[in-house]
C-alpha cells in the first residue's frame, strides 16, 4: 500500500507538462474528431435518398461494412454523447428488431445481396438485446446478406448489461471482436458519471474473451471525466494494461451540455482544467507507448502485434465512423436509428428520432433524413486530412501527383495558418512534406482544422467540443 502511495505521490510531482500554457489556451478551441470529411454537421436535409440507393448499386458485389446501431440503454450515464435511449422496458427491442429487418430486406431490394466483409454493433447497448433476440436477428441478416467466411463481426459491450453466458453465445453466433467500455476504474469518477462497475467485473470479461478466442479485445476509457486526476487516471491505466486488451480507445471527454441533456448532471468545477486533460493524455501516451502499445492516432492505442499498429507501419491505416481500420476503403451501410452510411463520396444519415425512423420504413420509404455529396474539394482535402490523423504525415509530392495540383497553390489560403503552426512547433513542413511534430499530436485535431474549407467558412464552435 505504501508504496502505491509513494508511486501516486512521485507521479504528481512530475506531472508538469511540457507543452506551453500559452499553446494551450491558443488552440484549445472547439473542433471536429473527423471521423468523416465533410463532418456530420454538413449532411443538409435536401439531400435526395435516391442518390445513395444509385450509388451502392454501382458498388453491386464489392464488400461493405454494415453497421447496425441498437439504441437502447438501461441506464444513463451522464457523460454519454451517442444516440441512445434510456429504458428498462425490454419489449421496445423487439419492435425495433423488426423494423431494422423492414430497413435491411427495404435495401437489399435496391442493391441486391449485399457482400458483408465487415458487420459492427454499435448504440447504445447492443448487448441490451436478448441472445435470443441476437441469435435471431445474426439468423435473418445472414438470409439477407451475404456474410464472407472470413467477416469481421464485432460488437460494443457494455460490463454492466452481460451475464456469465453472454460472451459465449455471441461466440457462437458468429462474433470474432468485442469492444468494451470501460471508461474508468475509480469508484469516485464512477459515481460522478453515473455509472459503476468493479475492475473484478471488466477482468472476468478480458479473461474470458481471451479464453474464447475472440480475435481483437478493445476498451474504451474516457479522459476528462469529473475527478479524474494524472494520478486517479493512472491508476486506471495500470490495471487496465495488466488485463492486455488488443486495443484501446482513449477519448476525449467531449463536453456540450446544450447538445446532451444529462451531461448537466456534471458539474464543471469537477472537471479537470486543460492543462491537467493534456498532462493526463501525455502521461497515458507515455505509459501505454512503454507497455507495448503503439499509439495509433487521436485517441487509439493498439499493442504492436495487431493488426492496427501493422497497418500503419505500412500506411495501410483508414479512418471512419467508427474509428481506425485495415479496411482499405470499404464501403459502410448503416441500419437503425441516426445510422450514417458512406458510400464513395455520398454521406448520408438516418432519422434520429425513433419515430420518425418507424414512420419512413411504415411507408416503405427510404429513413434517410439528410446526407451531402462530396465535391471534388472535399475529396482532396479529406485525403489531407485523413493522412494526417492516420499517418501524422503527408507526402505532398505523392499528393500532387495524384492530384495533379500543386499543394502550395492548391492551399495558398490556409498558408499563414500553416506557417504558425510551424512556428510553434506543432508541424514541420518542406516542400515534399509535411510531419506533425511529437507536440503537434496533442493539437492534431486544430492542424486538421486548418485544411477543412467549412470550419473556415463557419462559426461552428458551440456544435463540437474542445480541442484538449
Ligand atoms: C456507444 S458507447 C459504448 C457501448 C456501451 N453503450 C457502453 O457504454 O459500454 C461508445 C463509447 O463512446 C464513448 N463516449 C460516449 N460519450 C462520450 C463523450 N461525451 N465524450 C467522449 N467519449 C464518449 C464512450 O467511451 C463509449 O464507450
Ligand atoms: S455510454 Fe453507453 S451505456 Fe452509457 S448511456 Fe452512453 S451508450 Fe448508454
Amino acid at each position: 500500500m505504501k508504496a502505491i502511495l509513494n508511486e501516486t505521490a512521485r507521479d504528481d510531482s512530475t506531472s508538469e507538462t511540457t507543452i506551453k500554457q500559452t499553446l494551450i489556451d491558443k488552440y484549445n478551441t472547439s473542433g471536429p474528431r473527423y471521423t468523416s470529411y465533410p463532418t456530420a454537421l454538413q449532411f443538409k436535409t435536401n439531400f435526395q435518398s435516391g442518390k445513395f440507393i444509385q450509388a451502392l448499386q454501382k458498388k453491386r458485389g464489392a464488400p461493405i461494412s454494415l453497421y447496425i446501431h441498437i439504441p437502447f440503454c438501461q441506464n444513463i450515464c451522464y457523460y454519454c454523447g451517442c444516440n441512445k435511449i434510456i429504458t428498462k422496458d425490454k419489449t421496445k427491442a423487439v419492435k425495433y428488431l423488426d423494423y431494422l429487418l423492414k430497413e435491411a430486406r427495404q435495401i437489399a431490394a435496391f442493391s441486391g445481396r449485399l457482400v458483408i466483409k465487415q458487420l459492427h454493433f454499435g448504440g447504445g447497448t447492443p448487448t441490451f438485446i436478448s441472445a435470443l433476440q441476437m441469435t435471431s436477428l445474426m439468423a435473418e441478416l445472414k438470409e439477407i446478406f451475404d456474410f464472407k467466411s472470413n467477416a469481421e463481426i464485432s460488437i460494443e459491450i457494455d460490463p454492466r448489461s452481460v451475464d456469465d453466458d453472454s460472451l459465449k453465445i455471441l461466440k457462437n453466433i458468429g462474433f470474432n471482436r468485442i469492444s468494451i467500455g470501460v471508461q474508468d476504474l475509480n469508484p469516485k469518477v464512477q459515481r460522478a458519471v453515473n455509472r459503476v462497475h468493479s475492475s473484478e467485473d471488466i477482468r472476468g470479461l478480458v479473461e474470458q474473451a481471451k479464453a474464447l478466442d475472440f480475435k481483437s479485445i478493445n476498451m474504451d476509457l474516457i479522459y476528462g471525466l469529473p475527478h479524474q486526476t494524472v494520478s486517479r487516471f493512472s491508476e486506471t491505466l495500470d490495471e487496465i494494461i495488466k488485463m492486455a486488451p488488443d486495443r484501446l480507445s482513449v477519448y476525449n471527454y467531449a463536453h456540450l451540455p446544450h447538445r446532451f441533456k444529462p451531461q448537466r448532471r456534471i458539474q464543471a468545477q469537477d472537471l479537470p482544467s486543460a492543462k491537467e486533460k493534456l498532462t493526463i493524455i501525455q502521461k497515458t501516451i507515455d505509459k501505454l507507448t512503454q507497455s507495448g502499445y503503439q499509439y495509433i492516432g487521436m485517441d487509439h492505442f493498439a499493442l504492436e502485434t495487431d493488426e492496427l499498429s501493422i497497418a500503419q507501419k505500412n500506411g495501410k491505416l483508414h479512418r471512419n465512423f467508427q474509428g481506425y481500420s485495415t479496411q482499405a476503403e470499404l464501403d459502410l451501410v448503416g441500419l437503425g436509428v441516426s445510422s450514417i452510411s458512406q458510400i464513395d463520396s455520398v454521406y448520408c444519415q438516418n432519422n434520429s428520432d425513433i419515430n420518425g425512423y418507424y414512420q419512413s420504413i411504415e411507408r416503405q420509404e427510404s429513413a434517410i433524413v439528410k446526407g451531402c455529396q462530396s465535391t471534388p474539394d472535399d475529396i482532396i482535402r479529406r485525403e489531407v486530412i485523413m493522412g494526417i490523423l492516420c499517418n501524422f504525415s503527408l507526402d505532398i509530392n505523392a499528393f500532387e501527383v495524384r492530384h495533379n495540383l500543386l499543394f502550395n497553390d492548391y492551399f495558398k489560403q490556409e498558408k499563414d495558418q500553416l506557417v504558425a503552426m510551424v512556428a510553434d512547433d506543432l508541424m514541420v513542413l518542406t516542400e515534399n512534406h509535411l510531419a506533425v511534430t511529437e507536440q503537434g499530436r496533442f493539437f492534431v485535431r486544430n492542424i486538421c482544422m486548418v485544411f477543412d474549407k467549412y470550419q473556415q467558412q463557419e462559426i461552428l464552435t458551440t456544435q463540437y467540443s474542445k480541442v484538449i
